[in-house]
């Protein structure tokens, strides 16, 4: 990081101002250091982080304005179409691709990890049968850290690196459990010989009378959603993540803040809610009045819009072609809800209430009907981003942890209640 010039902040008092300097990162628009300003009595006010930078990260690079995702530098495009989702995951914890070597043993290392601790499957029968599998993903992650005592140790950057694998490989284990105890099927164990993507779908379907066969399109398109979610930089749930970790909390805790923030229809329970919006709407003919709905805002409408993204969603464009290959093999392209979907896509590309706040569908919107697609459960489609992102939340938690600068989390706030008052007694108040 470094410095690229100053700006000079000056009050409208004609006495007082000060000088700030103004950092330049390796891509992207540069930032005013605002950290001295503190010290002068005053704060900046920026409520959803508007036009906050909240740390220095190496890790993703996004430019909304020109649709750019790169991970340490590889544009997203490249990864999703020669990569796969483990090499993916050694990329961003490590900063660089593997060797040939070194991703077998990577591969080897997660694959290894991917069972549970046989009593977390005691917490699984403590919930409810109907109980939604993000509940019990928030419930299991954060007790991981009752079992595996032996990578708490924060400052030890051993134990931060079992704490990753453990996470990446336990997190597909966990949500494939949730659904199971759902629908009231035994529970399975992970298969070695399996891709991450394929063992998850193993361990999701098989039953102990009949082997799941996993179907290739199946498992490249969700190898491919995996990629897609893996990280976003500083997203909602990702700076929960920060947040959390700031005070020394251990990764699982972290972790399972970081899956409380994702459920949200906002964030991550986007995908499920694309589908379920889908089936409110229930047909073609009533795409018309629900987008006057969407005008008048009585409701959003789920799976458009991108806080950073204002041209389009590079995910959604790499999303959007899966989803056509899907329904293509899959030979739904007449699908009733499908159809459904894309009539909604098209009318919103034209419509000028989106066009002029520069709303395009995000990469949720595809993905949510990709999974309908090859057969995952709604309920589930959030958990699949929350296992996905697992990786980004904890290279950014390690990122973060690593750093000998790194201070608590501790924002201020503008004040706007009540000023100073006398405690009133209870019979003295009218
Ligand atoms: N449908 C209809 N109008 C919308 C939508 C939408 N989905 N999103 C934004 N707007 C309107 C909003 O009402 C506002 O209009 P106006 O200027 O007339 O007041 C304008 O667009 C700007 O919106 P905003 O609320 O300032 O945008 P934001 O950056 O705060 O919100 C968002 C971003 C993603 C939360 C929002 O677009 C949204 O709620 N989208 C639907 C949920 C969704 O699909 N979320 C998944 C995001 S991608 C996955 C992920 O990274 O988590």
């Amino acid at each position: 990081m470094a410095e690229a010039s100053k700006v000079t902040l000056s009050y409208n008092d004609g006495q007082n101002s000060i000088e700030l300097p103004v950092l330049k990162g390796s891509l992207g628009p540069d930032v005013v250091d605002i950290r001295t300003l503190g010290k002068t009595g005053m704060f900046t006010y920026d409520p959803g982080f508007l036009a906050t930078a909240s740390c220095e990260s190496s890790i993703t690079f996004i430019d909304g304005d020109l649709g750019q995702l790169y991970y340490r530098g590889y544009p997203i495009e490249q990864l999703a179409e020669h990569s796969d989702y483990l090499e993916v995951c050694y990329l961003l914890l490590n900063g660089e691709l593997p060797t040939p070597e070194q991703k077998k043993h990577f591969d080897y290392t997660v694959m290894r990890h991917n069972m549970l601790h046989d009593q977390i499957h005691n917490f699984f029968r403590g919930f409810r049968r109907d109980a939604h599998p993000m509940a019990v993903m928030v419930a299991v992650v954060g007790a991981l850290s009752a079992f595996y005592s032996d990578s708490l140790d924060i400052n030890d950057p051993r134990h931060r690196e079992v704490a990753a694998f453990r996470l990446i490989a336990k997190l597909p284990t966990i949500a494939a459990q949730a659904y199971r105890y759902n629908r009231g099927l035994p529970l399975s164990y992970p298969k070695a010989g399996l891709t991450y993507a394929e063992n998850f779908l193993h361990m999701m379907f098989s039953t102990p009378v009949e082997e799941y066969k996993v179907n290739p399109i199946t498992a490249r398109a969700l190898d491919r959603i995996f990629t897609l979610h893996a990280d976003h930089e500083q997203n909602a749930s990702t700076s929960t993540v920060r947040l959390s970790g700031s005070s020394g909390a251990n990764p699982f805790a972290c972790i399972a803040a970081g899956i409380a923030c994702l459920w949200g229809p906002s964030h991550g329970g986007a995908n499920e809610a694309v589908l379920k919006m889908l089936d409110e709407i229930g047909d073609v003919s009533k795409v018309a009045d629900f987008m006057q709905g969407v005008k008048d805002k009585r409701y959003k409408l789920m799976g458009f819009g991108h806080r950073v993204y204002k041209n389009m969603d590079p995910r959604a464009a790499i999303m959007r072609d899966t989803c056509h290959e899907v329904l293509n093999d899959l030979g739904l392209h007449d699908d009733p809800k499908f159809k459904l979907a894309m009539a909604l896509e098209k009318i919103a590309l034209e419509d000028p209430y989106f066009i002029e706040r520069k709303l395009y569908p995000n990469v949720d919107f595809y993905s949510g009907i990709v999974l309908s697609a090859v057969g995952i459960p709604v309920s589930m489609f959030t958990p699949i981003f929350a296992l996905a992102r697992t990786v980004g939340w904890i290279s950014h938690w390690s990122e973060m942890i690593g750093d000998p600068t790194m201070k608590i989390g501790r924002p201020r706030q503008l004040y706007t209640g009540a000023p100073r008052r006398d405690y009133v007694a209870i019979d003295k108040r009218k």
